[in-house]
């Protein structure tokens, strides 16, 4: 064991940056959903302008969602982890720079171009191609100072954590570059390099792993990290965490089909897409077990810790989400399933409960040992957030399962004489019950955020930096 202090305290910096920024972004978005959420209940809120409309407030809600609060939770907690786990600083705290102002600016440029109408029109890849270029030399920048930090790590072992985000990181370059090779006519269109099915057929290979690696592997890199830390003890088993590395990199890849089902996509291609789907289930679950299995008896904890409730009910949501997946991936479900608010019910159980609920307990666990403080200024507002979360989720979720095939029914009932039942406007008013609720479960979601922004605010302003690093660095010194 040495005791020579250290002269690399971590680069806490830019974990501070990213991680309150994932908070503003989180209330940004989330309050966007909320307000499209109401505009599906409220016509009249579209407001007659071009810029508030639903069709372009939409795809800036899921941006705002995906790659601001989501990507920065993940630069945050990425860069926090492979410095303790690697025992070292970032190679570079100028490249660390780079990557928060270019992603930043990268969000501002959604904000500005998505509301003035300039789309690709794919979906999740909607950024015309300047900012799309800005997207693709700030990534590349972040797998620089991710791996390079790991090149120069202090301990022998990689530890599994940093492989999850490794190649969430790796595979989100990969999808990015290839679906967006397009040939720009202006300064804000472009068109695609590829055409008809198979244009059709890259997208949702793009589509599918961008929830695969982005908002499934970089999290479950979170979930290695903050589920034994938050529980204080190891990962249940470390061999099952190897083989749901592999498992899953492998499989998803495969999955993207089971988004054109019953289009012009080859029938073979799509049944693929299914089989692979359903054997997914297996490393999913796989990895869901080996989170709630580490909490074996620290059970107890959960009584008194909602950072911990977070992480494991997020766990809980994406066992739910994996499950539903496979079985929403089915040919036969997906004929009832596609087009109706049962597919927006699952990317929420997703997205709320899993994504959002794993990031916020990772952040409550972190910022206060990136602000050099003992733990979050109240406990009891985290706990109040907890149920706020739980319940807006499952508002959201169950009225869109009920939205969802209620309008799948009604859409596909036929009379005898081979006329449609009912017209789509009748499914629509079936649907306003379901529409009102999931504007609640949202507000109730978006809410507990504006709690947290306050509990962190708090944190904050009572806060040493100085000495968060200072305590960093007899971590460090400590652990040779
Ligand atoms: C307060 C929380 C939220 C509310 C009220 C909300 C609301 C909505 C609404 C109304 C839509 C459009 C649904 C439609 O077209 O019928 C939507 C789409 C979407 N949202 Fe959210 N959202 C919230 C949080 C999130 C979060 C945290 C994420 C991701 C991390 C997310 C990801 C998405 C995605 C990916 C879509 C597109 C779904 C699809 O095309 O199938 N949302 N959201
Ligand atoms: C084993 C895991 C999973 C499988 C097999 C799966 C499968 C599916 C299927 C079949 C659809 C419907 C496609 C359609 O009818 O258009 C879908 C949509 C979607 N899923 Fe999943 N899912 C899984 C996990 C997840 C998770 C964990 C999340 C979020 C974190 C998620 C996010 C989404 C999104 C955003 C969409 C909507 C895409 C769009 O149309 O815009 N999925 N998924």
């Amino acid at each position: 064991m040495s005791t020579a202090i250290s002269p690399t305290a971590y680069n806490y910096k830019v974990v501070r940056q990213f991680a309150i920024m994932t908070v503003v972004w989180g209330i940004l978005g989330m309050g966007l959903g909320v307000f499209i959420a109401s505009q599906l209940v409220w016509p009249q809120l579209n407001l007659d302008l071009p810029w508030t409309t639903f069709g372009r407030l939409r795809p800036l809600h899921t941006n705002l969602v995906i790659f601001a609060f989501g990507g920065c939770a993940l630069f945050a907690t990425s860069y926090y982890v492979v410095q303790r786990t690697c025992q070292t600083r970032l190679i570079s705290d100028s490249l660390a720079a780079f990557t928060f102002w270019g992603w930043q600016a990268v969000i501002v440029g959604a904000l500005i171009t998505l509301p003035m109408g300039y789309t690709t029109t794919k979906e999740y890849a909607e950024l015309e191609w300047p900012i799309a270029i800005l997207l693709a030399i700030v990534w590349v920048t972040y797998g620089l100072v991710f791996f390079g930090t790991i090149v120069k790590r202090k301990t022998k072992h990689i530890y599994v954590g940093n492989w999850f985000y490794g190649a969430f990181i790796v595979v989100t370059a990969m999808l990015h570059i290839v679906n967006h090779m397009s040939l720009p006519v202006s300064l804000f269109k472009s068109y695609s390099l590829y055409s008809g099915a198979t244009d059709a057929m890259i997208q949702w290979w793009y589509g599918h792993n961008a929830v695969g690696f982005f908002l499934t592997t970089g999290f479950l890199g979170m979930m290695y990290y903050f589920v034994p830390k938050q529980a204080e003890r190891p990962i249940y088993s470390y061999r099952l965490s190897i083989v749901h590395f592999w498992a899953l990199i492998t499989l998803y890849i495969w999955a993207g089909p089971h988004h054109l089902h019953y289009t012009a996509l080859p029938d073979w291609a799509q049944s693929l897409g299914m089989a692979m789907s359903i054997i997914l289930l297996a490393p999913s679950w796989g990895g869901m077990i080996n989170g709630m299995m580490t909490l074996s008896g620290a059970w107890h904890k959960l009584r008194t810790d909602p950072i911990l409730r977070f992480l494991v009910v997020s766990l809980a949501f994406y066992g739910m989400s994996t499950f539903e997946g496979p079985m929403m991936a089915i040919k036969t479900v997906n004929s009832l399933s596609h087009y109706t608010d049962w597919t927006i019910g699952h990317v929420h159980a997703g997205a709320l409960g899993w994504v959002a609920m794993i990031s916020i307990g990772a952040l409550y666990h972190m910022i206060p040992k990136i602000y050099g403080r003992a733990q979050m200024h109240s406990i009891g507002l985290i706990n109040a957030h907890f149920w706020l979360a739980t319940i807006g989720t499952v508002l959201y979720i169950a009225s869109m399962w009920v939205n969802g095939i209620t309008q799948g029914l009604m859409w596909r009932a036929i009379n005898d004489d081979g006329t449609l039942t009912y017209s789509f406007v009748e499914a629509l008013v079936a649907s306003h019950p379901g529409y009102i609720v999931r504007a609640l479960g949202g507000a109730f979601f978006a809410s507990g955020m504006l709690l947290m922004a306050y509990n962190v605010y708090r944190t904050v302003r009572a806060s040493q930096p100085a000495e968060a690093e200072a305590a960093a660095q007899i971590v460090v010194v400590g652990a040779h």
